[in-house]
């Protein structure tokens, strides 16, 4: 489904040349190369953040193949957003330490403070949660990563404080 809130030129290439260009080049490179799917949905992701469903078409009808093959690779990994990011990102690592420290139930506290699933973006546009792999801070598990910063040992409780300081900075810059 489309985000109303989205503007169409920014989530499709037929209406925007230079996210075409962008998936052209990368298409470019890879078509016909064995598993290129993934490796040009992977690079579309690191690229432009997110392979919306409009992407997603195109990048079947430039490959030739069902755009059902390509959305379910994206649905099957979780790693794959559909829709551009938020202002703010939240990631929850998913590293065995981390997981096994408690990463679940951070995610579930995060949720249920910003009122969206993992792998959503708030209505706002300003926070998007997401899991991420290893972050290589271990020793600190579990780890939450909020845009650039690593904030280590996070517990539960704690989430709300650091959401509301996603929101002070927001204030502070106006
Ligand atoms: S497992 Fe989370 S930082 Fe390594």
């Amino acid at each position: 489904m489309v985000d109303n809130a989205i503007e169409i030129s920014k989530i499709d290439p037929t209406q925007n040349p230079t996210l075409a260009a962008q998936i052209d080049s990368i298409l470019d490179e890879h078509r016909g190369k064995p598993g290129s799917l993934m490796v040009i949905l992977n690079e579309v992701q690191a690229k432009v953040g997110f392979v919306s469903e409009q992407i997603q078409s195109y990048i079947g009808a430039a490959l030739r193949i069902p755009v059902s093959k390509v959305h379910g690779v994206i649905s099957f990994y979780s790693f794959f957003t559909t829709r551009p990011r938020g202002k703010h990102t939240i990631k929850f690592c998913m590293g065995t330490a981390c997981y096994v420290g408690g990463a679940a139930q951070l995610i579930d506290k995060a949720k249920q403070l910003v009122g969206i699933d993992l792998g959503k973006t708030t209505e706002d546009g300003n926070v998007t949660l997401e899991e991420c792999r290893c972050v290589g801070a271990c020793s600190q598990a579990p780890v939450v990563v909020i845009d650039e910063t690593i904030h280590g040992r996070v517990k539960p409780s704690k989430m709300a404080q650091l959401i509301r300081s996603i929101e002070r900075q927001d204030a502070a810059e106006g």
